[in-house]
């Protein structure tokens, strides 16, 4: 039993987390809620070497807590705001996998599980399994998005048939462990849950792991809360139950914002219908302008929207970027940038990256307060963004965005398009938007132009 005390200190540490998720919330308290947060998680994870009597293995538990400190600072410092989403993957895929150990041995201590109810058991086989496939699932979304492997959906004929078998049976052995417990059975369970990791999120692309991510992190929550309620720890139950219903929320979010189901990004390829990842440069003709022209058709713009994408950030350029913005808008044009709920590779990704670089919050519109504004706009300018401007979406059945609510940036005067190359967006598919003849492509690298563009802007 854990002593009242320290039930009190898991509990602060409980409330702790819900008030640093409300400061995660907004940009002005993000960076404070992120404390409070991390506080509270070192006062939990320190907590048990003063409420236990007679802990075993102290040195072992240090030396690991040691490596794991060590491996997760280190990781943080040197990860790209571009890696974010696979950080996460493998940071969940050790937490779920770490649910899953704690159970088996829970499991090992429990024996013949004679004094134990069956919900507990149940709670148990549940932390195995979906542990298991937490881990065995982020693993592979690591190495999609690390590029360690192709990002395009990986079938194979049988996939359906061994990822329904491999489910039927985990639902038959967990019944087995709830009436006669055995690490066997778990150890079975766990491989089995292994296996549903990865069969599940082969068949997912390139531009829809993400998502996955942010389910597979609402497994790992569910995970954490199911451990906390075998363990009965309170923190680890509200944790858990916190991560499970915000990953939940996210994944629902991300996927209404890409206009699918979670279903259809899950199971699509398998139907044939999702072919997202990496695609063929195209060779058709586009027109396309130097830096100087470019400047000055923003230049002599009355009205521009900016519509960053996943190519700014890689670029690093959303600095230069605003000090283009504050040029134009020095000279009196009316300067917006619209923001697309998946732009880049995670929520809120353009939001962080453009806060960075100062950006006012005021100028940032999201894309439902911002479409019916581009049919008045003289220029958008496209950084580095192309699957949240790309047409296919409204017009192409068969497309792998279809469905998805876009920037209306086709309905603007101009457009003026950068990228580096006629290679298409992460959903591997052509834009017409870049063969209309209101389109005018500007080659490059996104930080590398728009020093140019800055200071052909400047001498106008
Ligand atoms: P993308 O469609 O991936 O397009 C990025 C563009 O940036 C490409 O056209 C690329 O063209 C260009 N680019 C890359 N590096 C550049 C550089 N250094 N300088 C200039 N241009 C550069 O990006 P998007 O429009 O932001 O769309 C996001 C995609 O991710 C969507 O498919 C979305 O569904 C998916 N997704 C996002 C999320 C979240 S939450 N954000 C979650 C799941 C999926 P070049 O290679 O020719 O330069």
């Amino acid at each position: 039993m854990i002593d009242t005390w320290a039930q009190y200190v898991f509990l602060f540490c409980g409330v702790a987390f819900i008030l640093a998720l409300k400061g995660l919330s907004g940009p002005k308290t993000a960076r404070n809620g992120n404390l409070v947060g991390a506080a509270a998680a070192v006062i939990a994870c320190a907590l048990p070497f003063f409420y236990v009597s007679n802990m075993k293995h102290v040195p072992l538990i240090i030396v690991a807590i040691v490596i794991g400190t060590i491996g997760g600072v280190i990781g943080a410092k040197r990860v790209q705001m571009t890696q974010m989403p696979q950080m996460v993957a493998l940071f969940n895929g050790v937490g779920g996998g770490a649910a899953a150990l704690v159970a088996l041995l829970e499991l090992h201590q429990i024996g013949d599980g004679a004094n134990i109810s069956w919900f507990n058991l149940a709670a148990t086989a549940f932390t195995i399994v979906v542990g298991s496939v937490s881990f065995a699932g982020s693993v592979v979304t690591f190495a999609k998005l690390q590029e360690l492997m192709t990002s395009r959906p990986v079938v194979f004929p049988g996939l359906p048939i061994a990822f329904g078998g491999s489910f039927i049976a985990v639902i038959v052995l967990s019944v087995v462990l709830v009436h006669s417990p055995g690490m066997l059975v778990g150890i079975v369970l766990a491989l089995l849950g292994l296996a549903i990791g990865l069969l599940l999120v082969l068949p997912v692309g390139g531009a829809d792991v993400p998502i996955v991510i942010s389910l597979l992190n609402a497994f790992t929550g569910l995970t954490v809360a199911a451990g906390g309620y075998v363990l009965a720890n309170t923190v680890l139950l509200v944790a858990g139950t916190l991560v499970g219903a915000s990953g939940t929320f996210l994944t629902l979010l991300m996927a209404g914002a890409m206009g699918r189901s979670v279903a259809n990004i899950l199971f699509g390829a398998l139907k044939g219908g999702s072919t997202l990842g990496a695609g063929e440069a195209s060779d058709r003709p586009v027109k396309s302008v130097g830096p100087e022209d470019a400047a000055i058709m923003l230049a002599y713009a009355e009205k521009v929207i900016i519509v960053p994408g996943y190519g700014l950030a890689v670029a690093q350029a959303q600095h230069t970027l605003r000090e283009l913005v504050d040029v134009l808008v020095a000279r009196g044009t009316e300067v917006d940038y619209a923001i697309h709920p998946v732009a880049g590779r995670m929520p809120g990704h353009m939001n962080v990256l453009l806060a960075e670089a100062q950006v006012p919050y005021e100028q940032l519109i999201e894309m439902d307060e911002i479409n019916d504004d581009f049919k008045s706009t003289d220029v958008v300018l496209v950084v580095g963004a192309n699957d949240v401007v790309n047409p296919a979406a409204r017009t192409t059945p068969s497309a792998p965005i279809y469905g998805m609510p876009i920037l209306n940036a086709d309905a603007a005067k101009q457009v003026i398009f950068m990228k580096r190359s006629m290679r298409p967006g992460f959903a591997g598919i052509e834009n017409e938007l870049l063969f209309e003849p209101t389109t005018s492509l500007l080659f490059g690298d996104a930080k590398d132009t728009l020093g140019k563009l800055l200071t052909a802007v400047k001498a106008l």
